[in-house]
């Protein structure tokens, strides 16, 4: 791999939507300058999210990626190199972690420019690696059962909470969480990966190819109060069946149909057993929380695989392939 020129870094980008990791191409741009409320980070890892390949994908378009060539990718860890007019809250050598605007994104490369207002200090005794992963993954399980199914992350819960698709980047971190909460956690996951989810906490695991599985069904015969859904592909009618009278389905991939379900229950005033869609929000005081917990040893991060910056098209097909167990992390070397 060539040395970057002076001014240049090396990075990884896309020029047009779809092709996935064999339209990924590796090239040298001007390393990016941080303006206002911005700082200039040297990347040392980054993780891959499955809305990194969506985009490029399109199915965000017109809106994401704003424009081609897009650098993507939104979770990094690394060191402060420069920082932007008036920003007094980091300086040069300072380690953080940061969210990087899925409008921007710039993760895949030696260098990004993050916000200030989704970027904290990395606590010494988390590693880059384990950091990297908490932006988008973490702060969808956080905010997902705290902030969308409403249950306080103080230990106090009584909830009955499934979590579908737990073996995943954000299901690791959502096991582990609604425990925090003090939930009673049913999960599902691959046949695989049962004792791991089990590891995480999780009170009751099913085989999503199961017949329980599919139908979700609780070996204890409990009704969900709140659903973490961090897969695709289930019915609310199959959801519906098995919860609460009153009761949270948090949609973290929403499509036209779950939409219209959306639409349908707002419409008609039906707020007992409500599908609600997700939409991320980069809090720097969240991603804090999150360092928190993982530098007390009360949350761990999982890592499916890493990959050197010269192969990170390695990491974007594991992320397509849809089967990680864990988190996938790309390291700049
Ligand atoms: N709205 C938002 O802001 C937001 C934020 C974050 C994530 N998301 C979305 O949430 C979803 C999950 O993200 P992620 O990062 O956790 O994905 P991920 O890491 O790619 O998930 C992979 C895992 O899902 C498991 N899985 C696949 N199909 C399953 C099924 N039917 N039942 C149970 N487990 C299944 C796989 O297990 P096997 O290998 O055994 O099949 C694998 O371990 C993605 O669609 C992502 O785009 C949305």
């Amino acid at each position: 791999m060539a040395q970057p020129q002076q001014n240049l870094m090396r990075t990884l980008q896309y020029s047009s939507y779809g092709g996935g990791a064999s339209a990924l191409q590796h090239v040298q741009v001007p390393i990016p300058v941080p303006r206002k409320g911005e700082i200039l980070v040297k990347v040392e890892c980054a993780s891959v999210n499955p809305v990194d390949w969506k985009v490029q994908s399109g199915a965000l378009r017109p809106l994401l990626p704003p424009k081609f060539p897009h650098i993507p990718g939104t979770d990094i860890a690394g060191e402060v190199v420069a920082v932007g007019p008036e920003v007094t809250s980091f300086q040069e050598g300072d380690k953080v972690f940061s969210w990087l605007n899925l409008m921007v994104g710039g993760s895949l490369a030696e260098f990004a420019v993050a916000p200030i207002k989704s970027t904290v200090q990395k606590p010494q005794e988390i590693s880059s690696s384990d950091a990297c992963c908490l932006p988008v993954a973490g702060l969808t399980a956080l905010q997902g059962i705290r902030d969308y199914a409403g249950i306080s992350i103080d230990g106090s819960s009584q909830a009955n909470v499934l979590i579908p698709g737990a073996s995943g980047g954000v299901g690791i971190y959502a096991v582990q969480i609604a425990k925090l909460a003090g939930a009673h956690v049913t999960a599902t996951c691959g046949a695989r990966n049962m004792d791991f989810v089990r590891s995480l906490g999780a009170d009751e695991v099913l085989d999503y190819k199961s017949k329980e599985g599919i139908e979700l069904i609780s070996p204890s015969g409990r009704a969900y109060d709140a659903v973490i859904n961090c897969t695709s592909g289930i019915s609310w009618s199959t959801f519906k069946a098995r919860l609460k009278p009153v009761a949270k389905v948090v949609d973290l991939t929403p499509n036209v149909k779950s939409l219209a379900t959306t639409a349908m229950q707002k419409l008609s005033f039906c707020h007992a057993q409500e599908l609600v869609p997700f939409i991320l929000s980069g809090k720097a005081e969240d991603l804090q929380f999150l360092a928190e917990l993982v530098r007390d040893g009360k949350l761990r991060t999982f890592i499916d695989s890493q990959y050197p910056l010269s192969r990170a098209e390695d990491a974007w097909a594991r992320s397509i392939d849809g089967h990680a167990t864990g988190k996938i992390v790309v390291t700049v070397d």
